[in-house]
């Protein structure tokens, strides 16, 4: 699908050409992250957005979903998961179909989370969580996501800020 605005193709690009040295710089980091808001055990089908490299992945030890707008992080990603090249803002998935959505790191690429958060309520199964983090830039990202989901906790998460949310 083509890339609707001038900001998602400077984010595509900007992330194709950190997708060789993405781990070297940044593995441990949203490893450390990882390990702050995965405390319990998901089961089923999850569906990681803005997937990256894949290293939750790895880090799970489970072939889950990905999805990216980077070709790029991908083609790094799909060695570990079970990747979709696409924008979140447009999830290419039937409704209810995933027993977790997890999404580390991602959603501040966004100029308005809303059509990404709306996407991700559609998908997840109810009762199902949802864990995102995002870089922490002060906004009230908590408003927003309070319209789709309740939030069951909130975690500083090394740069980020992370909910566990259903
Ligand atoms: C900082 S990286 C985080 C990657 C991964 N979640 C991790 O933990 O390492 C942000 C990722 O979000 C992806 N991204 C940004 N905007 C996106 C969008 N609209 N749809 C899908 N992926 C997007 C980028 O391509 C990039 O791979």
């Amino acid at each position: 699908m083509p890339l609707r605005t001038a900001r998602k193709r400077r984010v595509q690009t900007d992330y194709d050409r950190t997708a060789l040295f993405y781990e070297k710089r940044y593995l441990s980091i949203q490893w450390e992250k990882y390990s702050i808001m995965m405390e319990n055990h998901l089961k089923g089908c999850i569906l990681d957005l803005g997937c990256g490299t894949g290293l939750l992945s790895e880090y799970l030890h489970s072939r889950i979903v990905g999805i990216d707008i980077s070709f790029k992080m991908l083609d790094q990603a799909r060695t570990r998961e079970r990747v979709v090249q696409g924008d979140m803002d447009f999830l290419p998935f039937r409704n209810e179909v995933f027993d977790a959505v997890v999404s580390f790191t991602s959603l501040q690429n966004l100029s308005d989370v809303n059509p990404a958060l709306k996407e991700v309520r559609r998908v997840l199964k109810s009762g199902s969580p949802f864990i995102v983090t995002l870089l922490n830039k002060g906004s009230s990202v908590e408003k927003e996501i309070e319209k789709y989901f309740t939030i069951i906790s909130i975690r500083q998460c090394g740069e980020d800020i992370g909910f566990i949310c259903w």
